[in-house]
């Protein structure tokens, strides 16, 4: 998978920036879209009616540390975590889009797509970008809104358009097809923000390829996809187990987890479970079989490590967790840790390792 290296916290600069270049444009109630933690915590406490602001986020995860920041701030503010912006509930005169530096440029511009849609009429969105004279978003914003201004007092870092008129929804979205082995090929809908966006990723390939040699997916297999994006690995795993198996996809992502779903029954999928968690404790099912993971590069393999450790006691006698990475050397050893063995494959340049829960063991 593609490494993904965490930003540090920007300086939090960012609300006396806006309101410098946007001055009496922002009105309540203000809507945030995304933005670090502490950005949109901030954001949405600047404006006096700041209990009226909602924060969007697509993680519960990070919608939980803006929770967090906010009641340090004091703050009233909203949070809402919903697959789709426009989904939202209100009407905004103010929407302000703290885009990150190095995020995901599919995702800003369906936000910016989706922002036009949650405004009222010549309600306006306020881009803050990291990048002075940035050169992404005025033709992306032109797209949408027809004109954009850059007031001097913003640094050329800040944007702003207006909503004028109408315009139909527009979905962000990419198909692809996958097959592992001389299995037939299976069709996905990918979107912005989830992993991975309009192809079968190479570190997931690897993985899946391991287990279908393993055939440790076999009918009435139970599989717990784990990190489960817009569901590939688990949907495969699921084909195996057939009608009698059962997958659990779990993301912190929404939107994955939509598009889990809409992917699992595109491709047939009838015994399934998907939950929203980012700490894999809520889980009322146990007694996998297998549990399959591509975890995220970031945070210090702190995401990796919760997968490996919150799955184990999840696992039947004899059970296996599948991991993919990059980094054996971090994960190996903890996997041995957790696990008392740690196996390896090596694959398509990428390392597969797995542990097995010892019989008897349990
Ligand atoms: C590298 S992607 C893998 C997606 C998919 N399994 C694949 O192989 O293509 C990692 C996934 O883990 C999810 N994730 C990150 N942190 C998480 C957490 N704490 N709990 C659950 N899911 C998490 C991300 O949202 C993302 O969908």
């Amino acid at each position: 998978m593609a490494k993904r290296v965490r930003e540090p916290e920007p300086e939090s600069v960012e609300p006396d920036l806006i309101v410098a270049a946007a001055g009496d444009r922002l009105q309540s109630p203000l809507a945030v879209v995304l933005g670090s933690p502490r950005q949109a915590a901030e954001l949405a406490s600047s404006l006096d009616a700041h209990d009226e602001a909602t924060c969007f986020q697509l993680d519960i995860h990070q919608a939980e540390r803006v929770r967090e920041e906010l009641k340090t701030l004091g703050s009233a503010a909203k949070v809402e975590t919903l697959p789709d912006l426009w989904d939202i509930a209100g009407d905004f005169p103010t929407a302000v889009y703290p885009a990150q530096r190095g995020g995901e440029r599919s995702l800003k511009i369906d936000m910016i797509e989706q922002t036009f849609h949650v405004l009222r009429p010549r309600g306006r969105l306020i881009v803050l970008s990291d990048y002075p004279d940035d050169q992404f978003f005025p033709g992306q914003l032109k797209k949408i809104y027809r004109r954009v201004h850059t007031p001097d007092a913003g640094e050329g870092r800040v944007m702003w358009c207006q909503r004028d008129g109408d315009r139909p929804r527009r979905r962000h979205e990419m198909t692809f097809h996958a097959r592992i082995g001389d299995n037939p090929s299976l069709r996905f809908l990918s979107r912005p923000g989830v992993f991975s966006y309009g192809r079968f990723d190479e570190g997931a390939r690897a993985l899946m390829e391991v287990v279908y040699e393993h055939q440790i997916a076999r009918p009435g297999t139970r599989v717990l996809d784990v990190g489960c994006g817009c569901g590939t690995n688990g949907i495969f795993a699921g084909h195996w187990s057939g009608p009698t198996g059962r997958v659990t996809f779990v993301d912190s992502n929404v939107r994955a987890l939509a598009m889990t779903e809409h992917n699992a029954k595109l491709n047939g999928l009838s015994n399934y479970k998907l939950l929203a968690s980012s700490t894999l404790d809520r889980l009322d099912i146990r007694g996998f079989d297998v549990v399959l993971a591509n975890p995220p590069y970031y945070a210090h393999h702190a995401i990796a490590e919760l997968f490996i450790r919150r799955s184990r006691p999840l696992l039947t006698a004899g059970g296996r967790l599948y991991l993919v990475t990059k980094q054996p050397d971090a994960l190996g050893p903890m996997l041995a840790d957790v696990f008392g063995r740690a196996e390896v494959a090596e694959r398509r340049g990428y390392v597969v390792l797995w542990g097995t829960v010892a019989r008897g063991n349990d």
